[in-house]
């Protein structure tokens, strides 16, 4: 471009960034790359090609990894984790801060090697992705020092298999292997196909730090590599980020394994602009939103809500500003967007652009140059079912649709199947936070968007995933609870198997289900006979599939219950306790006749009322935090109730252990589908009355006896539930992880189904963690 040229419009000339080092760098590895495993690169093997999508040029070949390579290197990272979690969080935390230093002194390569792996600009490599990762072995040095004081009791899982995306490739890397370093994992890590690139010289970097051979092992490959490393016996957590497709079978293949799992997948996040919004700043804001990274981000704001009233305005001042980005050469330092990642994935957003159209969407488009290129995209007269407004389309490009009231906004934010982030724009910040509130989201931006830090957490609700990446909580998902210690006493004979023998005669004296506050009889009209120590001791509804809907149903009418005060719900649970007091002879007598010795009868009363007033006390009390992230800005974690929960409880210990899941579960909010203990189901059906009497409102707790793994079969594919526990055996807890993968709700499963429930680990803040979600708030303030 000439002098004259740019003065006539203008515009930068062209300011490319120098790419001689990275350059130099492709052509040491010219001969292949292998893959790093025990501290050391492997000789390259059948390789595939790796392409700079903005040119189309190949700039690396890198090794397909194998079932033995990845066998190799789970077993690299086995040996190597004992005594990675040996060293003290000193010692570890020590790696952490050189590798954040030397990703410091790399900063300028490891941008420009980004930039051309993926497409993306090196303005947003060089000033958001590598700062980013540094920011991020920082913080989490620091939680390797402290994670012993500040996260007592907790254990690290072991080797962790992470397989992420190529949308952000270094900083994804960073999100997962800083964290489990810092815990006292090892990782087996698979960057994504496309971008392997930067992973690989992170890898140098680990060696040139000196890590411990085995601590970090990478290996490059496709979707089928993955599975390898997911599927591998010897790995004990995996971390996954990319779509929800793939997350799904993720959760079908981990079910049954034990392996811990945390699932960070796709979105179709709202950005909802109310009329009173600084709208130049909105408009600024949707830049960010969808036009950054070429909207290759899973929390993308892809879907403006904007309100009626200025809908016109904002729309004029968009289009305007969309105009003026400059699409290309992603080295260029004047570029706003640069390519595509790949060819498949650009044939993918034209695809879903031209159902789009057909469908009969207006669209206006900036422009892009030929190649790998997508224009920057709005999309109007766009109906809510259009899969423009469904889909996630990983694309620069936005819907807009226009809304008249707060609630209306709220309805259209939260009409997706996702929930991984939301934007807010208000000048009023009670309705910001109002509306933040209401949003089935992880991450709520106000007046912001895309701002992401380490010391937030980061994930989703619904199929957006689980789990979070980043701050306190983000670390406990790379440390579990230890197993259970002990095992109860007065074990119950083995489970009875349901029948219909009680006949329908029998179901007026039979103890019935309990939905939405009212006794009811089961929709099969039969019953079940409960045995005892010596004989029958009487009989019991036999739910089925139909009960279990209702309940969910008279579940999901209760939603107050999560919105109530702490103190409100606390209240209700003391005196709850309070009742089972005044009962405590009957309860006991119960269990006394379930074949349970006296002592352990009254030990197990006594316990699980001290267990109502120990989860009363927490119900005002678990409460979340305020990160510390960036400056003049709040960062508030709450903690929010999941939902609706399934639970299905114990065989022994009847009484205490419904009690275990049922009170963390309702102090946190959530409002519950109990299937009692199989065998002993009375000892939670005599609770009834005790709900009836405690201010308990209805629908909060419902209760279904019956054939638990049929019961819990219907609860773990239920899409109206969004939390399932579940305590039994090993392939019921398998069924209920894979018939979970459905809507992808969060599950708990305990296979050790004799279990003492009366100890410390019976109780405590693991379930509250459990029965919450983290919703991260960011408000900032100032000009
Ligand atoms: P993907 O989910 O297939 O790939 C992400 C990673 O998973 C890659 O490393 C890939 O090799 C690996 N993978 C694929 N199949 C696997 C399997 N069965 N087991 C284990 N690992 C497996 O995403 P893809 O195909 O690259 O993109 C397709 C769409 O997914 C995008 O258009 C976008 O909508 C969405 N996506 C969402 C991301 C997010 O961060 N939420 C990231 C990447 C893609």
């Amino acid at each position: 471009m000439s002098i004259r040229e740019i003065l006539k419009d203008m515009s930068y000339g062209p300011a490319p960034e120098d790419s001689k080092i990275v350059e130099g760098w492709l052509e040491s590895h010219r001969e292949g790359f292998g893959h790093f495993i025990d501290g050391a690169f492997t000789a390259p093997g059948e390789t595939f090609e790796v392409r700079n999508p903005a040119t189309g040029r190949a700039i690396a070949q890198v090794t397909q990894g194998t079932v033995s390579d990845v066998d190799t290197a789970v077993k690299a990272a086995r040996k190597a984790q004992k005594s990675w979690a040996k060293l003290s969080g000193h010692e570890r935390a020590r790696y952490l801060y050189a590798i954040a230093r030397h990703v410091q002194q790399h900063a300028r390569f490891l941008a420009v090697l980004e930039a051309i792996d993926n497409g993306k600009p090196i303005r947003e490599t060089r000033d958001i992705d590598v700062p980013l990762v540094a920011r991020h072995f920082y913080h989490h040095a620091g939680w390797a020092e402290i994670a012993e004081d500040e996260l007592p009791g907790l254990e690290p899982y072991g080797v962790c298999g992470q397989v992420i995306p190529w949308n952000f490739p270094l900083l994804m890397l960073s999100w997962k292997i800083a964290p489990a370093l810092a815990a006292g994992n090892t990782v087996v890590l698979k960057p994504a196909e496309y971008t392997p690139l930067t992973a690989l010289a992170f890898a140098e970097i680990c060696a040139e730090v000196g890590l411990p051979a085995g601590v970090v092992n990478i290996v490059t490959g496709d979707g089928e590599t993955g599975g390898a490393i997911i599927g591998h016996d010897d790995i004990d957590k995996v971390a996954f980020t990319g779509s929800t497709e793939v997350g799904k079978t993720i959760r079908l293949q981990t079910a049954g394994s034990g392996k811990g799992l945390t699932l960070e997948l796709g979105g179709k996040s709202p950005f909802v602009v109310f009329a009173d919004a600084d709208i130049d700043a909105a408009v600024e804001g949707v830049v960010d939103a969808i036009w950054f990274n070429q909207g290759q981000v899973c929390c993308a704001g892809a879907r403006i809500l904007v309100a009626e009233a200025v809908a016109e305005r904002f729309e004029t001042l968009l289009a305007r500003r969309m105009e003026t980005l400059v699409v290309g050469d992603p080295l260029d330092k004047g570029t706003d967007m640069g390519a595509i990642v790949h060819p498949v994935q650009l044939e993918r957003i034209k695809e879903l652009v031209a159902q789009g159209e057909a469908e009969g969407v207006t669209l206006r488009q900036g422009t892009a140059p030929d190649g790998c290129f997508y224009p920057p995209t709005l999309a109007t007269n766009v109906q809510p079912a259009s899969v423009l407004s469904t889909e996630e389309i990983f694309g620069p490009v936005v819907t807009l649709t226009t809304f008249r009231t707060p609630s209306d906004a709220v309805e259209l934010a939260n009409n997706t199947r996702y929930g991984l982030a939301a934007s807010i724009w208000s000048e009023n910040v009670n309705l910001c936070l109002d509306i933040a509130a209401q949003v089935k989201a992880g991450v709520v931006w106000i007046n912001c968007t895309n701002v992401l830090d380490a010391g937030a957490g980061f994930g989703g609700y619904r199929e957006s995933g689980f789990g979070r990446e980043g701050a306190r909580e983000g670390m406990r998902a790379y440390l579990k609870t230890p197993a259970p210690k002990g095992k109860a006493e007065d074990l119950p004979a083995p489970s009875a198997v349901p029948h219909g023998g009680g006949g329908s005669d029998a179901v007026d004296r039979t103890a019935k289900l309990y939905v939405g506050g009212k006794q009811a009889r089961p929709d099969s009209g039969y019953a079940y006979t409960v045995e005892g120590a010596k004989g029958p001791v009487g009989l019991a509804g036999l739910g089925n599939r139909k009960d279990i809907r209702n309940a969910v149903e008279a579940a999901s009418k209760a939603g107050g219950w999560g919105k109530a005060t702490g103190h409100n719900r606390a209240q209700v649970i003391y005196y709850f306790g309070e009742n089972i007091s005044a009962r405590a002879g009957e309860f006991a007598a119960r269990l006394e006749a379930f074949g349970a010795k006296p002592a352990a009868a009254k030990a197990e009363v006594e316990t699980a009322i001290r267990r109502c007033f120990w989860y009363a006390a927490q119900a005002d009390k678990f409460d979340g935090a305020v990160h510390q992230t960036k400056s003049a800005h709040v960062t508030l974690a709450m903690n929010e109730p999941l939902g609706v929960m399934g639970l299905v409880c114990p065989t022994g210990q009847p009484l205490l252990g419904a009690l275990s899941l049922v009170l963390p579960a309702i102090a946190m909010g959530n409002s519950v589908v109990v299937v009692p203990s199989q065998t002993h189901p009375l000892a939670a059906t005599d609770l009834y009355q005790v709900l009836e009497t405690s201010d308990v409102p209805a629908g909060v707790v419902n209760i279904v006896t019956g054939p638990r793994d049929e019961l819990a079969k219907t609860l773990a594919q239920h899409d109206g539930v969004d939390g399932m526990w579940y305590v039994g055996g090993t392939e019921g807890a398998a069924m209920v992880e894979a018939e979970s993968a459905g809507n992808l709700k969060q599950t708990w499963t305990e296979t050790d189904d004799a279990r003492d429930w009366s100890g410390r680990d019976g109780q405590g803040r693991a379930f509250l963690h459990r029965a919450t979600q983290v919703k991260n708030i960011w408000v900032p303030y100032g000009e």
